[in-house]
């Protein structure tokens, strides 16, 4: 790795250093909490500046203050309580079953028992998309070991995956197979049936995906889980609760949920556009079944009894009841409000690109624009907008980068300043200052095998990087 790609890789990790005071080891004396709450107040209030703006890709769903705070109150009357003692605290379940029920209906969990009267679509609250994935691809391998006598699993997926199905591939000992995506960046069904085997357990595709927001073929995909009699998991993460709205609409936004025959599981993050704070999300399966494969139980522990529905031990309460007070207050109109606000920012932001001839968009967007060009090097173009105060989302393989639209982009005048950063940056890439962009030093590596290798290496370096005083 270069200094320069190194530099931008590790960035300035440590503004408060020579500011605060460290804590290596707990101080002797057990401080003023007045004291360390205006410590902390100064860090988040810098540390807010960055989104206020409304300049930062997704990360910042709601982005409302009144909204954060609303919560916050309901997330301290319980934020102390833990949810695996509900003899303590029966509010746990009522929060959590109607989180999934509210999430169950918005995803037409009732088309399942429509079609078939065994299934029901329930699910279970977890913390957040990668466990909602882990569980998903988790019941699966249970399912198919139980029911297939299957002990060598594999997944298909598309490349455009998120890298938590890797994640889960990894810690659950399944073989994960990417199929490249067609020309429109979705995924190639042909391709992923070629894919498939006796040891197939599942399929995946996302609504949309993290790259470029893209829906997958996933009725087509549907149709490959049916005829393979294998699972399939939609990634709703960070689509799931904003594309239901976007279609009631009136956007041309195919099935995509429980409406799909072949669907059998789903995740869908309360703590992105269901506007929850961070810290949850549901995964819902097609049927109890399904579910019962997720459940933990031990009946012999000297400690008594034990059973968890999911990865996580003890759990907040606090969470899940300002995740559920999140839904109640936002209710539908509140929801179809929010998705209307941002596809109009969506549409307005499509328009300007259409008048710059450099920029293409990438397949059909949504509520995620992500943009590459075969006329400049686009990472010079986010060079440029990073100046400006914009912080976009890199992509690779090709390169591009995303902007993904949340409320904070919602506020007059930013995507119309947006498209003319937009513009200026693509003249600064054609008489760039340095030769190579400091935001594609990194990608460039990923093309070859070395520099893969160098760049994991980096990354494990970065995350160490994050645990030094
Ligand atoms: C499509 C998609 N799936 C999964 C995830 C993982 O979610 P989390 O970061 O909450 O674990 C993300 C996160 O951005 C995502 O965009």
């Amino acid at each position: 790795m270069t200094d320069q790609s190194a530099a931008s890789f590790f960035g300035d990790m440590y503004p408060y250093r020579n500011r605060l005071r460290t804590n290596a080891a707990f101080p002797e004396k057990g401080r003023d909490p007045e004291e360390v709450y205006e410590e902390l107040l100064k860090m988040s209030g810098e540390e807010d500046k960055k989104w206020e703006t409304g300049q930062v890709s997704g990360t910042m769903y709601h982005g409302g203050k009144p909204h954060y705070a609303f919560l916050n109150r309901v997330f301290s009357l319980f934020s102390y309580v833990n949810l695996l003692q509900r003899d303590l605290c029966p509010s746990g379940t009522k929060f959590e079953a109607e989180i999934v029920s509210m999430t169950a209906k918005m995803l037409n969990g009732d088309a399942a028992r429509a079609m078939n009267d065994q299934d029901e679509v329930v699910g279970v609250v977890t913390s957040g998309g990668t466990e909602s994935i882990f569980n998903g691809v988790y019941v699966h391998r249970e399912w198919a070991r139980e029911e297939k006598g299957i002990t060598q699993p594999e997944m298909v997926v598309p490349t455009t995956i998120h890298p938590a199905f890797d994640k889960a591939a990894h810690y659950l000992g399944i073989k994960i197979i990417h199929v490249p995506v067609n020309q429109n960046f979705e995924a190639d069904v042909a391709a992923m049936r070629k894919a498939i085997n006796r040891n197939t357990i599942m399929v995946c595709g996302s609504a949309g995906c993290y790259p470029y927001g893209i829906i997958d073929p996933l009725k087509e995909l549907s149709d490959l889980a049916q005829e393979f009699k294998i699972g399939m998991h939609v990634d709703g993460c960070l689509g799931g609760f904003i594309l239901p709205w976007v279609e009631k609409l009136g956007y041309d936004i195919p099935p995509f949920d429980f409406r799909l025959p072949g669907v059998t599981s789903m995740s869908c993050d309360t703590h992105k556009y269901g506007y929850g704070l961070k810290g949850t999300s549901v995964v819902l399966v097609r049927n109890r079944k399904l579910r019962r494969y997720m459940f933990f139980s031990k009946a012999d522990w000297p400690g008594g009894v034990y059973a968890s529905p999911t990865f996580q031990g003890s759990r907040s309460g606090g969470l899940s009841a300002a995740t559920w007070a999140a839904m109640v207050t936002m209710g539908e109109s509140g929801y179809l409000e929010a998705a209307r606000r941002i596809m109009t920012t969506a549409d307005k932001i499509r328009a300007g690109i259409a008048q710059i001839p450099e920029i293409q968009i990438m397949g059909k967007s949504t509520f995620l624009i992500a943009m590459t060009s075969n006329v400049v090097d686009i990472y010079h173009v986010n060079d440029y907008l990073a100046s400006k105060g914009w912080r976009m989302n890199g992509c690779q393989l090709p390169a591009g980068f995303h902007f993904c639209i949340t409320l904070p982009q919602t506020e007059p005048g930013i995507a119309e300043r947006f498209i003319e950063d937009l513009k200026a940056g693509v003249a600064y890439a054609k008489n760039p200052a340095q030769p190579m962009p400091m935001s594609g030093a990194l990608y460039g590596l990923s093309g070859t095998a070395d520099g893969k290798e160098i760049l994991k290496q980096g990354m494990v370096a970065w995350l160490e990087a994050t645990y030094e005083l």
